[in-house]
Order: structure tokens, then sequence, then C-alpha cells
């Protein structure tokens, strides 16, 4: 099955992966619209918001956006999605609507 990756907030085109291919293998330093680091589910770099049918995080990346994104439950990271939908994935920080952002 392919799938197409959207990312409504940034330029880049769209994507079309076959199901279950990692974005950190697709997505490089060259052309990825989304900041990776580690590649592996540690560093937190990568957190994004998923908007789409995706399967729920593992306990280990759970646990970890538990710490850096609480109450919110479209965040993920982005280089453990397993991919079986099509997605849109947009920045943390632009999915953010908390009245805090909003009042300067
Ligand atoms: S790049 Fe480090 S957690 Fe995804």
């Amino acid at each position: 099955m392919v799938c197409k990756i959207s990312f409504p907030d940034s330029d880049h085109a769209s994507l079309t992966l076959d199901a279950h291919t990692p974005l950190a293998d697709t997505l490089t330093v060259q052309n990825s619209p989304i900041l990776f680091g580690c590649r592996t589910g540690i560093c937190g770099t990568c957190l994004v918001s998923v908007i789409g049918d995706v399967s729920p995080p593992s306990p280990d990346e759970q646990e970890l956006l538990d710490v850096l994104a609480p109450n919110h439950p479209n965040a993920r990271l982005a280089c453990e999605l397993d991919i079986t939908h099509d997605l849109k994935i947009c920045s943390h920080e632009s999915s953010d609507t908390s009245p805090d952002r909003n009042s300067v």
C-alpha cells in the first residue's frame, strides 16, 4: 500500500511512501521538513504533530512524549512512526493552540 505524507505547514512537497517505510530513511538532511537527531527515538528532536490514522506509540516513545508534549495526543516522534495510512505532519509548535501562545 502506498501512503501520502503531507506537510501542511511547510513548503515541502508531499511524499508517497510504501507502508512501513521509516520516514527517517527517506528524509535526509537535504530534503527534510522535519529536523531529525538520533533517528532512533531517544533525543526527541523529531517531535511533530500527526493528523491521520497511525498506530499508537510504543511504551518507550510514549514515555518520551509524556515528557516532551504532555497532554498532546497528536504529538509523535517522526522517526518512530510506522506509516500505514495517509498522514499530515505538522511541526509541533505550529499545532499548539493553547491560549498562552496566542496572548503576547
Ligand atoms: S530523531 Fe531523535 S527521537 Fe526522533
